[in-house]
């Protein structure tokens, strides 16, 4: 964390970490508040929360960054991730003993940023308790996590919570297109477009996947983007449906399983695919009423760790049975 020269060959997620509050490209509000706190010099405990990817670490290293010098850094500020022991034997020892001792520089308190703090057993989320309220005079505290729920209840009570949502498509597309232009990638729309929905709002899988792209294969299109990811790519799709609705069955359900093993798709991805094109075909309203909740079954299925083949058997039924109610309608 201590700042220093970057080296030439981190991944983007770090190399395009936001270094200021400024630089970070969503949740507005969420940063107005954070900069008021910080000017008037009131920060209140804090606990972010929300899905991976959203900007919950970055958020309070570029806090950290405008409140310390980099002098200042390795005193004021201690910074425990799930990669460190935190039980309550640290709690006891490292974060009382950093949240008791003054600070030399007067009227300044301390950071402690806890990363990962759902990970935290309960006991040790106790211990923090007291330590919490004893020292706010010359220490707070910033807890982050994915899950609410995994933190106890006393320690949000003593917090100023904060969501952090998944990014919205167009914060990801403008910050996607600044890493294009700094690193010269060769990228078309319909490859961006790709790489965002594939993200789900997740800025750090995004800049994963360009990458990985762009060092696979250069070009960053729709079907490369697909393929380096392990998704089927949309002409695949289109295809499985043709044979599921024009073949045999045999015929159909040899064609995919060989497509899968060549490619190696899983089942629940092609699942996810095929779903979307159902809605986009123009099938009559009760046969796609039929596959969709066919479908979600055999997702459902799935998840529960049940046999691939079994399921994408009963994928290819699906359709079959369809066969009939299209018929009928079309007549
Ligand atoms: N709001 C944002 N603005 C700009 N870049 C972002 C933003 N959110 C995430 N990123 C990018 O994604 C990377 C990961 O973000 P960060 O580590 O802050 O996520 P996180 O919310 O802490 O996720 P996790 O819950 O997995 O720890 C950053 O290095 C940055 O490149
Ligand atoms: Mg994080």
């Amino acid at each position: 964390m201590p700042v220093k020269e970057e080296p030439k060959n981190l991944p983007w997620v770090e190399k395009y970490r936001p270094k200021s509050l400024e630089d970070l490209i969503s949740h507005k509000d969420i940063i107005s508040t954070i900069q008021r706190f910080v000017k008037e010099d009131k920060l209140p405990h804090l606990l972010f929360y929300g899905p991976p990817g959203t900007g919950k670490t970055s958020t309070i290293l570029a806090v950290a960054r405008q409140l310390y010098k980099p002098s200042e850094f390795n005193s004021m500020v201690l910074e425990l991730n799930a990669s460190d022991d935190r039980g309550i034997g640290i709690v006891r020892e490292q974060i009382l003993g950093f949240s008791s001792t003054r600070t030399i520089f007067k009227s300044k308190f301390k950071l402690v940023i806890l990363d990962e703090a759902d990970a935290m057993t309960n006991d040790a989320q106790n211990a923090l308790r007291r330590i919490m309220e004893k020292y706010t005079e010359n220490t707070r505290f910033c807890l982050i996590c994915n899950y609410l729920t995994g933190i106890i209840p006393a320690i949000q009570s003593r917090c100023t919570r904060f969501r952090f949502g998944p990014l919205d498509m167009e914060q990801m597309s403008s910050r996607l297109k600044h890493v294009i232009q700094e690193e010269n990638v060769e990228c078309t729309e319909d490859g961006m477009k790709a790489v965002v929905r594939l993200a789900k709002g997740d800025m750090r899988r995004s800049l994963n996947v360009l990458q990985s792209t762009h060092v696979g294969y250069k070009l960053v299109n729709e079907d490369n983007v697909y393929t380096c990811t392990g998704n089927p790519l949309r002409s695949e799709i289109q295809s499985i449906i043709d044979w599921t609705l024009n073949e045999s069955y045999t015929d159909a359900y040899k064609k995919i399983s060989e497509l899968k093993i060549r490619k190696g798709l899983a089942l629940q991805d092609i699942l996810t695919e095929v779903h979307l094109l159902v809605h986009r075909v123009d099938f009559p309203s009760n046969v796609r009423m039929m596959i969709v909740d066919k479908l979600a079954e055999i997702e459902f299925r799935l998840a529960a760790g049940t046999s691939e083949k079994i399921q994408l058997g009963a994928f290819v039924s699906a359709f079959q049975c369809a066969r009939d109610p299209i018929v009928a309608e079309a007549e």
